[in-house]
């Protein structure tokens, strides 16, 4: 009920009486006072005024449950949540609770990761309250093969929801760094559970620095944060309910198919490295190119400077500007 009546007080963004609440959720007025005192022992205002009833006049940047599920639109994504204050890693909770049976669409969210991963055995640094890790399990019924394809859908739902939320230029790095003003700002970790033509589960975690008022000095060249790039805090909360909602529906056009044959026009329009001479390098051999955007399956196709066009599948190879990350 909690989130009922904090989704009734945020969307009315008026005065709502006492007497309407009760008739609404059919509960006594003590058991209001009683979710009232909940939320504001969470951090929020309510004004409660005589003749007029409660009214939320503060809302504090805060990754709960209710929070989280009282704005949420979602079929399935989403619709179980667990947050967390404090745990290694999304994407491990994720997989262990997959092992454990629970339902496609769970999101794990952490207000802190002591052992955030990043791609390929790095690792993601995860301080406590200004950032967004979360992770989400697919369980989908197509071909292992096809997974990495979800990464992609993940890029363009965090670049769609960021551009929203803030009104940031957000691109997609091939394939699935979200870049603002050349500067990476999330980074997306799919892990996968499967035999050789059966997916058990996918997990896909998704870091977004969001508050951050500054990154460490490791990476401060390459990464950046929606504080430093808008000068203004974001609602994490409204921010993450928008990527899920566009991940949900991204999932929902991919799995028609299979394949990106009607997103990848949408993919490339967002891509930063569209039409830029990039590096690729390839275990097989390092060469030079131009960008062209991805194919249906995902492959981000190179126009060789040396002549040809080359499909560069994700899991092999890395592509970097040529004179710097972007
Ligand atoms: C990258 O290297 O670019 C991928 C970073 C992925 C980080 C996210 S944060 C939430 C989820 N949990 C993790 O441990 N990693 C992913």
């Amino acid at each position: 009920m909690k989130t009922e009546i904090l989704q009734l007080l945020r969307e009315s963004g008026e005065y709502i009486s006492g007497q309407e609440i009760c008739n609404r959720f059919g509960v006594s007025r003590t058991a209001i006072w009683k979710v009232m005192n909940q939320l504001k022992e969470e951090g929020y205002a309510v004004e409660a005024v005589p003749n007029k009833g409660y009214k939320l006049t503060c809302i504090p940047d805060v990754l709960s449950e209710s929070e989280i599920k009282s704005r949420l639109h979602t079929k399935w994504l989403g619709q179980e949540v667990l947050c967390l204050l404090k745990e290694d890693s999304t994407n491990n909770r994720v997989k262990k609770m997959a092992e454990q049976g629970a339902e496609k669409g769970l999101l794990v969210i952490a207000e802190e990761q002591t052992a955030g991963k990043g791609r390929r055995g790095n690792s993601w640094s995860s301080p406590a309250g200004t950032s967004i890790f979360m992770s989400v399990l697919l369980r989908p019924d197509f071909l292992p093969e096809k997974a990495s394809m979800l990464t992609l859908l993940a890029a363009m739902a965090v670049a769609k929801g960021i551009k929203e939320e803030t009104g940031l230029e957000a691109k997609i790095k091939w394939p699935n760094d979200v870049v603002v003003n050349g500067k990476k700002i999330c980074g997306i970790l799919t892990e996968m559970s499967a035999e050789m033509d059966y997916i058990n589960h996918v997990v896909v975690g998704i870091g977004i620095n969001a508050n951050m008022e500054e990154l460490p000095a490791a990476i401060r060249e390459t990464a950046t944060s929606l504080l430093i790039e808008k000068k203004q805090l974001v609602s994490r909360a409204s921010l993450l309910v928008k990527v899920i909602e566009h991940l949900e529906r991204y999932y929902e056009i991919f799995i028609e198919t299979e394949d990106l044959s009607r997103l990848h026009e949408e993919y490339n329009s967002q891509l930063v490295n569209r039409n830029v001479q990039v590096r690729v390098l390839d275990p097989k051999g390092d060469y030079t190119g131009y960008a062209r955007g991805i194919n249906a399956f995902g492959e981000l196709l190179v126009e060789k400077d040396t002549g040809g066009l080359e499909k560069v599948y994700a899991g092999e190879v890395s592509v970097r500007g040529m004179y710097g990350y972007v």
